[in-house]
């Protein structure tokens, strides 16, 4: 079965043509092309996405990126068996223009139409090996991480999500991006602030600054981000303000609000291990791209958990894509669990889990 999936969700337009298909214990599948065009530099002056140019970027490029990702394919429309699209969470506008765009296809082309959760996107596609999505060792702990969302997901079967922790303020991608604003690095900042910190690790760049570890031993598997964000404000402005640090003064700043991060995640990934018996663990979302998270949760487990299965995302599919909503959807209708619909309305805060937190 091939599936054309579309994202637009928040600043990257993606279309993507997968192929899939059941296997006794799993799914595999195949890219059979895919286009990605990221408005990150335009949103840039803003620190932020503006959801209206979001919205305008959008429209203009979803015609472009779809004759693309088709030619990249090698196919034609007619030939996909059904369209993909991102139904939420994120910006509404946003969400509407490819909603809006994926319709309109399906129903010329007379396909389905199949809504699938950007976060489910996140966490198959993180799954996903060589091609393959086999069936994992039940439960599976997700920690998904991005620029809206940071929440530990349970799955005990295909398709149940349960929740066993999230942001009770911030999202972790939006901490990373608001501190390396504050340090005067370019939007988006994640990728600088990891840059940096592996800079200062290398050259052990003496400490500048020491920043709390929000919610570290308290008794759930929820975190809290914006204590650490307004703590790393202070510091900052009792160090004179980025203009007054050194290269590798900023590097060491950086170091230690990285190192403040994944101190909490090791820990409420510890809990959160302990509470769900998890048999598989896996990092999914923009922020599984960074190097120092990924290292640590994964010793975490090797030291402590033997038993458990650790599962990273490819770096190329960490950010937001077409091609994991195209899995995801493949997923859900191989089974028999898609929600095919003709009209579909955009979902700004659409949930993932269904049931409440353990
Ligand atoms: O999943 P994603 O692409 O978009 C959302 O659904 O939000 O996540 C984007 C977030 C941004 O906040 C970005 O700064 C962060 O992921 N990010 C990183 C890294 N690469 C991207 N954060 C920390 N370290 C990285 N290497
Ligand atoms: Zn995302």
């Amino acid at each position: 079965m091939k599936i054309l999936a579309i994202e637009t969700s928040c600043d990257e337009t993606g279309v993507a043509v997968v192929e899939g298909e059941k296997l006794p214990d799993g799914f595999s599948f195949k890219v059979l092309g895919a286009a990605l065009l990221s408005q990150a530099e335009l949103h840039a002056p803003y620190g932020g996405v503006y959801p209206n140019l979001a919205k305008r970027e959008h429209e203009k490029n979803l015609p472009l990126i779809l004759a693309q990702a088709l030619e990249n394919a090698s196919i034609s429309l007619s030939e996909v068996d059904a369209v993909a699209v991102t139904q939420g969470p994120g910006l509404e506008p946003a969400l509407w223009t490819g909603i809006t765009f994926a319709q309109q296809l399906a129903r010329e082309q007379s396909k389905p139409l199949i809504p699938v959760n950007h976060m489910e996107g996140h966490l198959l596609s993180s799954l996903v090996e060589d091609g393959k999505l086999p069936q994992p060792q039940m439960p599976v702990l997700a920690l998904l991480v991005s620029g809206g969302h940071t929440e530990f997901v349970l799955m005990r079967d295909w398709f149940e999500y349960e929740l066993v922790g999230e942001t009770l303020d911030d999202a972790v991608g939006e901490a990373f991006d608001k501190v390396a604003r504050m340090l005067e690095l370019p939007y988006p900042g994640g990728p600088h602030i990891s840059r940096l910190a592996d800079e200062a690790r290398l050259k052990s760049a003496p400490s500048v600054a020491t920043l709390p570890r929000p919610m570290l031993t308290s008794k759930t598997c929820d975190v809290s981000f914006s204590g650490l964000k307004t703590a790393a404000l202070y510091a900052l402005r009792d160090l004179g303000g980025a203009q007054k640090l050194s290269e590798e003064e900023k590097a060491a700043f950086a170091r230690e609000f990285e190192d403040a991060v994944t101190d909490v995640f090791k820990a409420k990934t510890r809990k959160a291990l302990e509470a769900t018996g998890a048999r598989t663990f896996v990092l999914g979302g923009g922020v599984a791209a960074n190097r120092y998270l990924r290292e640590r949760l994964q010793q975490l487990v090797l030291d402590e958990f033997p038993d458990v299965a650790f599962r990273l995302p490819e770096l190329s599919i960490t950010g937001d894509n077409a091609i994991m909503i195209g899995e995801a959807a493949l997923a859900r209708i191989l089974s028999g669990k898609a929600k095919l619909t003709g009209e579909l309305r955009a979902a700004g805060t659409l949930p993932l889990t269904t049931k409440s937190r353990l």
